[in-house]
């Protein structure tokens, strides 16, 4: 069986919902019922559901809120992944464990490869980057899987804020000068269940590898497809208007290039991420069609 830490997240609620579909058997715990940074708490969860693989999806993801809020985002992006690659391999469990586009600076031209060198350039993207490091020391059957630009029904993300201020504004500003490519949390859980099942028997897939949709946008880009796509369900279609990221000051610097490349994760998992849009199109249309869960899970 698959153990997940962090349930109630985007990607934690896709994997149990992706996971209720293939009939495979996942057992997702909430921040409150284990914090994975607690050792007590981590090693009771493993001897009670002996997994035979361990997915971590918890992570402290309030990226402005990091800036000042160090020692949380330590707590849940350094100390908790350290705490569970021990307790996994104190117990001979391999870990899927999630990071991001966020431990590079965005300066590359082109995508990034797995072997090029972590260079954060926010707080949130260092306790990242030190939680990647954490879990490479204390648990040799590991892969680490990076990703980015992630949105799903559940939770707070993007695409959700984009339909919320779409409902109501005539114009929309947003930032055309990082590109990256929009990728589904539940497509990120299709290809993490398959992760699971190769990696459970085959410890030779251990390492670290990107994974995002296939295909690359703009935040602007992003935004616009959402309101297109909705226009005709919602019947608001405001203009998307492209703006430098020096025009919307934020606490944490974001990388100009999200953009990573897939290719070593498809050929080892046989998995194709499909075009950003197509998982776009999907969320945006489910989402406009209930008004009723835009409005309770936006921020
Ligand atoms: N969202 C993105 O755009 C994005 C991009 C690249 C990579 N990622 C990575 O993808 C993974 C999943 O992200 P997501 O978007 O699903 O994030 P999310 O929606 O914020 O979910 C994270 C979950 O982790 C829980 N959590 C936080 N600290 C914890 C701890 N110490 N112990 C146990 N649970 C804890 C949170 O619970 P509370 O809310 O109760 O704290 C929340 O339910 C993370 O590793 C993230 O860094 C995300």
């Amino acid at each position: 069986m698959i153990l997940v830490f962090g349930g109630n997240g985007q990607l934690g609620q896709e994997l149990s919902r992706a996971a209720t579909a293939r009939a495979t058997v996942l057992r997702a715990l909430s921040h409150a019922e284990a914090d994975i940074a607690d050792a007590a708490a981590v090693a009771t969860a493993l001897a009670l559901w002996n997994p035979s693989i361990v997915v971590n999806a918890a992570a402290y993801t309030k990226v402005d809120l990091a800036e000042t809020e160090l020692e949380e985002a330590r707590h849940g992006n350094e100390i908790g992944p350290k705490v569970l690659a021990a307790a996994c391999a104190g117990t001979g469990v391999p870990m899927v464990h999630i990071s991001t586009d966020y431990v590079f600076d965005g300066t590359k031209d082109g995508a990034y490869l797995e072997s090029d060198p972590v260079c954060p350039i926010s707080a949130y993207g260092r306790s990242k980057a030190a939680g990647e490091d954490a879990v490479r020391r204390h648990l040799k059957d590991h892969v680490i899987l990076r990703t980015a630009w992630v949105y799903s029904e559940f939770g707070h993300n993007f695409l959700k804020t984009v339909l919320r201020l779409a409902a109501t504004r005539d114009e929309l500003r947003i930032v055309s000068d990082q590109h990256g490519s929009p990728t589904s949390a539940a497509e990120l859980a299709e290809a993490i269940l398959n992760v699971a099942a190769a990696f459970a028997h085959d410890r030779t897939l251990a390492g670290t590898y990107h994974f995002t949709a296939a295909g690359d946008t703009t935040w602007h880009g992003f935004a616009g497809r959402v309101v297109v796509v909705a226009a005709p369900i919602t019947g608001r279609n405001p203009r998307v208007i492209p703006i430098d990221t020096a025009d919307y000051p934020t606490a944490a610097r974001r990388p100009a290039n999200s953009r990573l490349d897939c290719r070593s994760f498809v050929k080892r998992f046989g998995f194709l991420p499909r075009h950003w849009t197509v998982g776009v199109d999907a969320t945006t249309r489910a989402l406009a069609g209930s008004k009723q869960k835009v409005g309770s899970h936006v921020a």
